[in-house]
């Protein structure tokens, strides 16, 4: 990494986010990276909204103290738990947010038929409900929290028995409505991807907006004079808050990357870092 140039912090869950990271390296391959990954409290999707935002709370006290100059949360439910308030919060730093893209989804959809995929904590929030009130005029949304399937993927069962009888039951009655458009509410099912056109057919249009988020975080370092002009590949620091050889697998074997991870503890409401890690 060259000295001083801006660090973008990115974090999720778990594993969900480096659906996010690989498009953000993808384009700004110069720009130096500190994932982190809280699989100490993975799956955030089954738990209250308060606890969430505590959790983005202390990620982000931890990425600002790593030296991050903008904060991507590459998850949708922190996003919808905590963007809002960590913005009001630390108004000092930019972040970068997801939303559900109904929006793309509407536009695109020609059944006006759009299926929903996202964590049952998203589905409960009030930013989810102002996107669907924004934008799903004239189309008839089906939502599913696939219970159990970012489990399935932080364990790297991506197209096995489980994963698959997870993703038929939601997709099936979709399918068999006319739905031809599919949103990727959760930033873990893009890995999945392969499995759902094999489910539910080629043609099925599917909406990950991570390739957009990227864009916005480009913008977003222009906007702030945070962008680094050289063309150096940066490196990518990944830490995680739970199994390190775990992660480490888990980041070969979902976007090829061979890193070493580092582990970190919550000691209350704080991260620690303990420099050890696994090569
Ligand atoms: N990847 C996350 C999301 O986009 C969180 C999934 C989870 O931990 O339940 O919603």
């Amino acid at each position: 990494m060259t000295a001083g140039t801006p660090l973008i912090g990115v974090f999720d869950s778990g594993v969900g986010g480096l659906s996010v990271l690989r498009e953000i390296h993808a384009l700004l391959p110069a720009q130096p990276v500190l994932y982190f990954a809280d699989q100490g409290h993975v799956p955030y999707g089954s738990r209250q909204i308060e606890e969430v935002r505590a959790f983005a709370r202390g990620i982000t006290r931890y990425l600002l103290g790593q030296g991050a100059q903008l904060i991507v949360i590459a998850c949708n439910t922190a996003s919808v738990a905590a963007l809002k308030i960590l913005r009001d919060e630390f108004p000092q730093i930019p972040f970068v947010g997801m939303e559900p893209a109904v929006k793309p989804a509407a536009e695109q959809s020609l059944s006006r038929k759009i299926g929903i995929l996202a964590t049952e904590a998203t589905f409960q929030t009030a930013m989810y409900a102002s996107v669907v009130d924004r934008f799903a005029h004239g189309v008839t949304l089906m939502e599913d929290p696939c219970p159990g399937l970012v489990s399935q993927i932080e364990k790297g069962n991506l197209a096995g028995k489980e994963t698959r009888a997870i993703l038929t039951r939601a997709l099936e009655p979709m399918v068999n409505a006319g739905v031809d458009t599919i949103v990727m509410g959760c930033t873990h099912y893009p890995f999945v991807i392969p499995l759902i056109h094999e489910l539910a057919g080629s043609q099925l249009r599917i909406i990950d907006p991570a390739p957009a988020v990227a864009r916005q975080v480009r913008r977003v370092l222009e906007a702030n004079n945070l962008l680094n002009p050289g063309s150096d590949v940066a490196m990518v620091r990944f830490v995680t808050s739970g199994d390190v050889a775990q992660f480490q697998q888990a980041l070969h074997s979902l976007i090829g990357v061979e890193a070493p991870v580092e582990k970190a503890f919550w000691q209350g409401e704080e991260i620690k870092n303990t420099g050890g890690s696994a090569v």
